[in-house]
């Protein structure tokens, strides 16, 4: 227990009390200290919140056609060419339904450095990391692929435990990621023959 204890008299006057505490003095000295204590619990659990925004995801790694990556094997020996167009001399099967009308490639990928990202702040990223590119746009997806709600991860659900996540590019092509409507399979056949439904 504590050794002094300062309280306001009903006059308002700060008093230094010492023991034996009286129990009205005892009372406020318990509700002291668990303020003190919500407080600095408090400060722990928002610094932690506040580290899981920042947090890094370890993700299973991004679903590249072989052979693809590097990009900068070609390119680096390739000028940039900024312009929209229809490419025919390679990523021809690469067409661009994802509001097209308002961008390019080169609005997600780096044109100086073909193997990375790049955020809309000109940052750049791996390919490793391109749910926060998605999450640019895409904020209320994005916080709920976070939290283990939108898309998958493997591993521990809750705490601490390790957990690995699909990126959003397992799932949806970043060029075209709407899902297509998938054609329902036909009914079972009913069977001709009586002793087939036994
Ligand atoms: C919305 C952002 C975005 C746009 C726009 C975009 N890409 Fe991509 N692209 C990505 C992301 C993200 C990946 C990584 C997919 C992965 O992790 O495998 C990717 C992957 C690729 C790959 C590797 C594909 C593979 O088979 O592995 C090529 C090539 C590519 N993009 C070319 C292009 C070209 C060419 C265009 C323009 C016609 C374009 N991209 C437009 C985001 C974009
Ligand atoms: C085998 C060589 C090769 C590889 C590997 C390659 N590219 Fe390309 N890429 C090309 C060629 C050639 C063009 C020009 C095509 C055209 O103009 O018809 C091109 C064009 C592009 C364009 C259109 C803009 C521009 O500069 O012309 C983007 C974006 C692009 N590539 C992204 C990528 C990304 C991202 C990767 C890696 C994931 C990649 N490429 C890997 C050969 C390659
Ligand atoms: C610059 C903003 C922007 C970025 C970055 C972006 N998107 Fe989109 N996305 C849009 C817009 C706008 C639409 C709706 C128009 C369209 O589908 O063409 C859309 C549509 C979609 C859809 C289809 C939604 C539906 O209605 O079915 C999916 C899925 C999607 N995006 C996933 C992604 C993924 C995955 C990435 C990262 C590789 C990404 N987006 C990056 C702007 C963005
Ligand atoms: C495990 C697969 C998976 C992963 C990973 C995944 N998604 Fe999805 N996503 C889906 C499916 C399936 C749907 C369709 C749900 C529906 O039609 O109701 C969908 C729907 C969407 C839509 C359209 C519907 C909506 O709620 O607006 C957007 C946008 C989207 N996803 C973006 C993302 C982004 C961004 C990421 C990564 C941060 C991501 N997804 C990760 C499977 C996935």
């Amino acid at each position: 227990m504590l050794k002094k204890f300062s309280v306001y008299t009903r006059g308002g006057i700060l008093k230094r009390l010492k023991p034996p505490f009286p129990p009205a003095v005892q009372y406020r000295m318990k509700k002291t200290i668990s303020a003190i204590a919500f407080t600095f619990l408090s400060g722990v659990f928002f610094v932690s919140f506040a580290i899981g925004v920042n947090q890094e995801f370890p993700v299973s790694p991004p679903p590249m056609t072989e052979g693809m990556f590097p990009c900068s094997s070609c390119h680096a020996s390739i000028e940039v060419n900024r312009k929209k167009r229809e490419l025919k001399d390679e990523h021809s099967e690469i067409k661009l339904h994802h509001a097209e009308t308002m961008r390019w490639c080169l609005d997600c990928h780096e044109a100086r450095n073909r193997d990375k990202l790049r955020l809309f702040n000109g940052e750049l990223i791996n390919f490793t990391e391109s749910y926060k590119l998605c999450g640019e746009c895409h904020g209320n997806v994005y916080k709920a692929w976070r939290a283990g709600i939108h898309g998958k991860r493997t591993g521990y659900f809750a705490g601490s435990g390790k957990r690995t996540y699909f990126l959003c590019a397992h799932c949806h092509d970043p060029h075209e990621p709407k899902f297509k409507p998938i054609k329902p399979e036909p009914p079972p056949f009913r069977p001709t023959e009586p002793e087939n439904a036994r």
